[in-house]
């Protein structure tokens, strides 16, 4: 019987203890406040900005909201964040992605203090990360971890395989498992023998961002499978980059979706902005 890694339990616990951590800091004095940017309406956006003002209000956690029009200019948007990074009381800054076409992205990231940056994208922190410094971590990859750990997975020493290489997810997400002392492999879309690798896997994160993508023949028995995707399946269900009826008996653990690995992004996000 294989274990169902429940990320709505694990984000709530993490949430109660900042919470509590929060009531300590301010009774010594201390504030946080995290500034959220969002530019346009996009509504899944919309929906995430929420959540994330939502969990702040929970923890204890001050939020200032900015909901900019579609057509905001990159000067714009870079002269609000440079406000921000000079801004005593904002102890952390978010723009919410994707932005509008006509802003560079990479620029607006870079824009963010790096001390500011609640979502550990800007290169200082991701090269922080790479050499074992302190420093934010980005969020999702960050709540694969805890997840990993709560669930009384052990990560030394074990065959790690992440599938994806993005900057937010995969690439992190290699150098985290790694410095928990994991034997780290990543593969991506050019991996020749793909299954070959997988199946070597103790422990596979999948963030490829393709529907059911990996069936039992991905897995190796009893191996504990993270599943970072999102989607909705042709009859409207959410589901993940895993087959989960298909991957599941196979596995000694497995995050479902909804509510395995997204639901710690948020937890990750609020643990971030507590320090
Ligand atoms: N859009 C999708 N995920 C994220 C995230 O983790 N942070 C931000 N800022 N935007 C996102």
């Amino acid at each position: 019987m294989y274990q169902v890694i429940d990320g709505k339990r694990i984000s709530q616990e993490i949430k109660d203890e900042l919470k509590e951590k929060m009531a300590r800091l301010k009774a010594r004095g201390e504030n946080r406040c995290l500034a959220v940017i969002q530019v346009g309406a996009d509504p899944a956006s919309s929906v995430y900005v929420n959540n994330k003002k939502k969990a702040c209000e929970y923890v204890g956690i001050e939020s200032l909201s900015y909901g900019l029009p579609e057509e905001t200019t990159e000067e714009e948007l870079l002269k609000l964040i440079e406000e921000l990074n000079g801004k005593g009381s904002v102890s952390g800054i978010l723009v919410q992605l994707p932005l509008p076409g006509h802003i560079n992205e990479e620029k607006i990231l870079l824009a963010i203090s790096p001390d500011k940056d609640v979502d550990g994208f800007h290169p200082v922190n991701v090269g922080n990360l790479s050499i074992g410094r302190p420093g934010f971590v980005s969020c999702t990859p960050a709540g694969v971890i805890q997840l990993l750990k709560r669930s009384g997975v052990e990560i030394q020493g074990k065959e790690c395989v992440v599938l994806g290489r993005s900057n937010i997810v995969g690439k992190p997400m290699a150098m985290l498992l790694l410095r928990e002392n994991g034997t780290v492999t990543v593969c991506h879309s050019r991996t020749e023998n793909l299954r070959e690798v997988t199946r070597r896997a103790d422990i596979l994160v999948v963030a490829i961002g393709k529907p059911k993508f990996i069936d039992e023949s991905y897995v190796k028995e009893g191996a504990v499978v993270i599943d970072v995707g999102i989607h909705r399946d042709e009859n409207n269900k959410l589901c993940g980059d895993v087959d989960f009826e298909k991957a599941a008996p196979h596995c000694s653990a497995i995050t479902p979706v909804p509510g395995g690995v997204g639901p710690m992004t948020i937890a990750m996000l609020m643990s971030n902005c507590v320090g």
